[in-house]
């Protein structure tokens, strides 16, 4: 029976610093139990800030979609010429075309008298300069576009669908944030409707232009991909690329959700690949060059993370250092090798090939070489000798290991020797 020791003065354990929580299942918790995590001042402030901007959204964005005027500076005529030709001639505006003349009359503030476009009286707004961006925001305006006869009933009709649009976004916002923040969806949303609240941005999105729907397909998008990951749910994947296709006919400027889409799109191939079953498992199939570079400093970084603020004892009693000589003759020599050992049956058939630690551990610290002989490594055949041994123990092998560069086989010899047969697992051996 293994029986764990009392850690001694200078041993600190490892895992003395309590782990922040893990939040698994943070947004499948169980009906009747108050959320988790967030105070409930903090809940009921955030929430009434997310309420006044909604309002906000909402009653200033009316206000602006009736009251402001018409164009705003500095494109939305041109975006309205856009509409325009597509309800009234069925095609798509040339780059450089004049604006309409009800466009140019709302300019002058002469609607409805109409007076003819010319290159005298050419402003910025009168060419139809938004025509290189794709259609469908403005396709999608044209009902909206043939409510009314009169063309500045028109332009406030062209805004409230913006506004319509807008809360679809926020609302699209709620639902991301409860999927991806699960209690805590308040923290998240809240500071995300302060800026879409800002009264720059509520004009921008309520006149007439193709941002609103592009709002509306990005935040669908992300959360389709969010959900796609976390479900791992090709179909999930496969909306989002139907959603990025149509922020493209959107706007230039989803062009963004392009490398975002790829990149989730390359985790799915990637988990393709392994399930087909073309991967050979087999140990005895050396790892390809890529999947080397990917583990090797992918472990040396994530020691490196985990084994900050171990304190090291002093690993200098002579006693110890025997002591952990006897574990790793015991545990360690068949895979690691040792001075004077150069085979060992079992290190030749594994992948990766447990290293010659002898060269290894004069580069790694001794806070290191503790966190993996405690935890192992993942994947490969370096197993965590923390299930089964006391941190105490642990330290002796560490002390050990420090003695190791430089040691000659006559040296190893000679403790090898020194230890008698004992094997290193006094407790389990049930030898002193
Ligand atoms: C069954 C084989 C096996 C045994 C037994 C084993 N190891 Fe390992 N060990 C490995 C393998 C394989 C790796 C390489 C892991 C990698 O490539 O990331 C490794 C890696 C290590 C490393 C990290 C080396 C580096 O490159 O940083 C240390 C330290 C280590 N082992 C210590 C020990 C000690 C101490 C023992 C005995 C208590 C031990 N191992 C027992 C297989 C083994």
């Amino acid at each position: 029976m293994v029986v764990e020791m009392p850690a001694r003065a200078g041993a600190v354990p490892e895992e003395r610093v309590a782990r922040p929580g893990r939040r698994a299942g943070a947004h499948q918790r169980t009906p009747g139990r108050p959320p988790s995590g967030v105070p409930r001042a903090v809940r009921w402030s955030l929430g009434a800030v997310a309420l006044a901007c909604t309002l906000c959204i909402v009653v200033f964005g009316s206000v602006v979609a009736v009251r402001a005027p018409v164009w705003a500076p500095i494109d939305e005529g041109a975006h309205f010429s856009y509409v325009q030709q597509i309800a009234e001639h069925g095609s798509l505006p040339v780059l450089g075309s004049l604006v309409s003349e009800q466009v140019q009359a709302l300019a002058d503030g002469t609607y409805p008298r109409l007076v003819p476009v010319t290159t005298k009286h050419l402003w910025l707004g009168s060419y139809s300069y938004e025509a290189f961006q794709p259609p469908l925001a403005y396709a999608v305006d044209v009902p909206a576009f043939y409510l009314s006869g009169n063309y500045h009933t028109k332009v406030v009709l062209l805004r409230l669908f913006d506004l319509l649009l807008l809360v679809v976004t926020v609302g699209l916002y709620v639902r991301l944030c409860r999927l991806v923040l699960g209690d805590r969806w308040l923290y998240g949303l809240a500071p995300a409707l302060v800026v879409l609240a800002l009264p720059g941005m509520v004009v921008r999105c309520v006149t007439v232009s193709n941002l609103p729907l592009e709002m509306v397909l990005v935040t669908a998008c992300v959360t389709e991909l969010w959900l796609a990951l976390h479900r791992s749910s090709p179909a999930r994947l496969c909306t989002a690329g139907v959603l990025v296709g149509l922020g493209l006919l959107t706007d230039l400027f989803s062009l963004g959700l392009v490398p975002l889409w790829l990149a989730v799109a390359a985790v799915f191939v990637g988990f393709g690949v392994l399930y087909s079953g073309v991967v050979d498992v087999g140990a005895d199939d050396p790892h390809a060059a890529l999947t080397r570079w990917l583990l090797h400093p992918g472990m040396r970084r994530s020691v490196q993370q985990h084994a900050r603020g171990i304190r090291v004892p002093d690993l200098h009693d002579p006693a110890m250092i025997m002591a952990g000589f006897r574990h790793y003759r015991e545990m360690c020599v068949g895979c690691h090798l040792a001075p004077g050992v150069a085979h060992s049956e079992i290190r030749e058939g594994l992948t990766p090939r447990p290293p010659r630690l002898q060269r290894v551990v004069g580069h790694v610290p001794p806070a290191e070489l503790f966190w993996i002989v405690k935890h192992g490594v993942k994947m490969t055949a370096m197993p965590a000798w923390g299930k089964s041994h006391s941190d105490d123990k642990l330290w002796a092998i560490v002390a050990f290991l420090e003695k190791l560069p430089g040691m000659t086989a006559a040296q190893y010899r000679q403790m090898d020797k020194a230890a008698g047969t004992g094997d290193g697992d006094e407790d389990a051996s049930g030898k002193g």
